[in-house]
């Protein structure tokens, strides 16, 4: 077998094997197949997309290309929860807590942020002395004494994803909706979790621009989950608007933290909703309670202050300190004026994450160092009246701030 019959083979449109597939993810992961001819396959996938037992055995390969992790001496049914990926989403910091406030095991492994979109990992790590690096044993250890552990992807998890993910990366070849399936999914089942909630996000700021992308994605994703003997509850959130009121790494945290606290002035209700909405799900897929029952449960632990105590016991576990977490003076500081009155009609998820990023609060590549404290606080939100020359959000960032992001922010506002 070689790389040039696959070509042909989708050339002609024809699925490949379960042998091809093989062969590629094994050749790929070990060097043996290089970048150029990877790129090749990659891109036609891209364009001609794949059958659902293509992306089936691609997720397989993938899975068994590392390490499975066992998490079979975490006693219950383990819940994760995964998303696509948006701007200002730092869901997994609230609903981790609210769920082993419930008394389930979360056990959660999550990713760094690359480009627009944000990582659980770069959040928590803006926490000084928070430790994401955690063996095997701390992982479990953690999960069994609070009920929660949320760490770095391990070295040899899923190693074909990694070097996949960095190629498609530069490649022009991640919006690809087999592609992201295989990706996401192959991480998921070999983090061991029995149950998995997967928020797929739609709109400016997320890969999947269309809400008919997004459900195709979302049927995917469970479709492979399900084959694999997981329990799998797929929703579709909006991300066509940065979710709260902070973008950025500590500002993330500090955030979540006055959201567990009941402080609503310093966040926005769309993010306490999508967070009782993801939390409700992965309540009823772990305890096999209806809505009516999870949902309540979700609120009453917010409203009770356990959330919030978990969320604490999680971080001191992890070695972070709770006094850290506070918003921090950054060296530069920017305005960004309303030019106009009226209604804010949209925030482009896409532009305010570009914006982000120049801040310093995302990588450009993987190699970028973060600065954890720059990012953006969005003032005004969808559907608020401003009048001309109001404040509509401040920039902050520990190197000089450019006209060009202040602009950028401007223009993400849509005032009718
Ligand atoms: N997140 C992933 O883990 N993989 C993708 O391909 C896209 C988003």
């Amino acid at each position: 077998m070689n790389m040039l019959q696959l070509f042909e083979k989708k050339k002609q449109g024809l699925a490949l094997s379960q042998a091809e597939i093989d062969y590629f993810v094994e050749g790929y992961t070990a060097g043996s197949i290089p970048d150029y001819q990877a790129s090749s396959l990659l891109m036609a996938i891209r364009l001609l997309g794949m059958t659902d037992d293509e992306t089936f055995y691609l997720t397989k390969a993938m899975i068994e290309s590392g390490d499975v992790i066992d998490l079979s001496s975490i006693e219950g049914f383990k819940i994760d929860k995964h998303s696509t990926g948006g701007v200002g989403d730092k869901v997994t910091l609230i609903v981790t807590p609210i769920i082993a406030s419930l008394g389930i095991p979360v056990a959660k492994f999550s990713g760094k942020g690359l480009g627009i979109t944000g990582g659980t990992i770069d959040k928590l790590e803006s926490i000084e002395g928070l430790k994401t690096e955690l063996s095997s044993q701390e992982f479990i250890d953690n999960v069994n004494q609070h009920k929660i552990a949320v760490a770095g992807q391990t070295g040899n998890l899923v190693p074909a994803d990694k070097k996949l993910y960095a190629l498609r990366d530069v490649t022009g070849t991640v919006d690809s909706i087999p592609l992201i399936a295989a990706s996401i999914m192959s991480k998921k089942i070999a983090s061991g979790a029995d149950g998995i909630v997967l928020d797929v996000k739609c709109g400016s700021g997320a890969f999947m621009k269309t809400e008919q992308d997004a459900q195709r994605l979302a049927d995917t994703m469970t479709a492979i989950g399900e084959k694999l003997g997981r329990k799998v509850v797929a929703h579709i959130s909006d991300m066509d608007n940065p979710l709260g009121k902070m973008i950025g790494n500590k500002l993330e945290v500090v955030e979540a933290y006055a959201l567990l606290n009941g402080r609503m002035e310093e966040t926005h209700e769309d993010l306490l909703d999508e967070c009782v909405v993801i939390a409700s799900f992965m309540y009823q897929v772990a305890a096999g309670v209806d809505e009516a029952e999870a949902t309540p449960a979700v609120k009453r632990v917010l409203a009770d202050g356990s959330a919030v105590a978990k969320f604490e016991e999680f971080i001191v576990a992890q070695g972070g300190v709770i006094a850290d977490i506070v918003q921090k003076d950054t060296a530069y500081k920017a305005a960004v004026t309303a030019s106009t009155a009226g209604t804010v009609e949209t925030i482009n998820a896409l532009l305010i994450g570009e914006a982000s990023v120049s801040l310093g609060a995302g990588r450009v590549t993987k190699e970028s160092a973060l600065d954890y404290d720059a990012g953006i606080q969005l003032i005004a939100k969808k559907g608020d009246p401003i009048a001309s020359g109001d404040t509509i959000a401040y920039l902050y960032s520990n190197h000089p701030i450019d006209e060009e992001t202040v602009n950028k922010v401007q223009k993400a506002y849509t005032i009718a």
